[in-house]
This record gives structure tokens, sequence and C-alpha cells, in this order.
């Protein structure tokens, strides 16, 4: 009991502090194929949705409890009850905000690809694939503020081409696995 009052005391003490002075680490953590598949892949995805139905227009289904097991299985069971929250243009810019805040985090120096090669960060074609990122992503976002899909649409194209900008030069040969990925040109 001694013991555990004392950590308490010393927690409280120190631990804001510490966090203060720490902050957060401006090391890359993930590489740059877990960045793309939980960042880029999943809210494009969510940008293209945008682009094939005009978001807020579609009800949200009723589901039987086997129809939301099967879609639990697929997505998970968390992803998939709280799927309706911020579904329609909340959803939309939400995307677009990580697309356009994740265009940096592509761009920190050090970050390793899945072959253990180093991002090419310091590459023009590369860092051009970024920036057309974060441009395309931020008139997406701007366009979902003001629930506006015709701008959100022809901003998404864009974001397309940004994604296609960097993979034809540094993921997709050919055959689109081409290795080695993250060649510096
Ligand atoms: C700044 C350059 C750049 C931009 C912009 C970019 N990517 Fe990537 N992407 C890469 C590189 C390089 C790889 C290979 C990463 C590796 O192998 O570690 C990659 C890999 C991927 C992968 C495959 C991950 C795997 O499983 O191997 C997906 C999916 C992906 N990107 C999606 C996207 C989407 C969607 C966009 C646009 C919204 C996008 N990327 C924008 C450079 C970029």
């Amino acid at each position: 009991m001694k013991r555990f009052v004392s950590v308490l005391v010393l927690s409280v003490a120190l631990v804001p502090g510490a966090a203060l002075a720490q902050g957060v680490s401006e090391e890359p953590i993930g590489n740059l194929a877990e960045l793309m598949r939980g960042i880029m892949f999943v809210n494009a995805n969510k940008l293209f949705d945008a682009q094939a139905v005009e978001p807020g227009t579609v009800p949200v289904p009723e589901m039987d409890s086997d129809t939301r097991d099967a879609v639990s299985a697929l997505i998970g069971s968390a992803s998939s009850r709280f799927a309706a929250i911020y579904r329609g243009w909340p959803e939309v810019a939400g995307a677009a905000a990580s697309l356009a805040d994740g265009a940096k985090l592509a761009l920190i120096e050090g970050r390793v690809c899945d072959n253990g090669e180093t991002v090419p960060v310091a590459d023009a074609a590369y860092i051009e694939g970024a920036r057309l990122l974060e441009e395309s992503a931020t008139n997406a976002l701007n366009a979902a503020r003001e629930e506006n899909w015709d701008g959100v649409w022809e901003a998404v194209n864009y974001v397309n081409e940004s994604c296609t900008h960097c993979h034809k030069t540094y993921r997709d040969g050919p055959d689109s696995r081409q290795e080695p990925r993250c060649q510096s040109q």
C-alpha cells in the first residue's frame, strides 16, 4: 500500500512535466507501406466513394442480426458498429484532411520502405507527388466543408493523379509489383 501511494504521488508530480518536455517523437515510426495502407489507401477509397455517390444522400440501411454479423466479420465489429456516425460530408472532410496532412508524413526523413530501402524523400519526383497530394486533398477538404459535390469530384481526380505520380516511379513496374521499390532516381 505504501509503495502504491508513493508511485501514485510520483507519477502525479512527474508525468505532466515529462509529457510537456518530451512531446511526441519526430522520427517516423511505421514503414512507408504501413503508412500507405493505414492512411492513403483507406482515405482515398472514402474519397472515391464520395465521387461515386453524393455524400449524405444515401440512407443508412437497416440490418438484421445475420447481416450485421457478416458485415462485422468483414470489417471488424467496432468499425461496423460505428460506421454510420460520421457518414456523409464529415467523413469526406476527415478523409481529405488525413490525406492532406498525410502528405507531410510521407516526407519525414529516415522512414524506410517495406523492403528496407530508405524512402527517397529528397527526390524531386517524390516531393512533387507529395505536394500534389497535399494540394489536391486540401482542395477536396475545402469543397467538402462547403458540401460542394462538384468541387470534391474535381479535386479527387487530382488526388488520384498524385498517387500515380509517385507510384509510377517508386512503386509500380510493368507488372505493377516491380522490385526493388523506393529507388532514388
Ligand atoms: C510521395 C509519394 C507517394 C504518394 C503521393 C502516394 N504514394 Fe502510395 N506508395 C508510395 C511508395 C514509394 C510505395 C511503396 C512503399 C513500400 O513498398 O514500402 C507506395 C505504396 C502504396 C501502397 C501499397 C502498400 C503495400 O501493401 O505494399 C498503396 C495501397 C498505396 N501506396 C496507396 C496510395 C494512395 C491511395 C495514394 C494517393 C492517395 C498514394 N499511395 C500516394 C509512394 C507514394
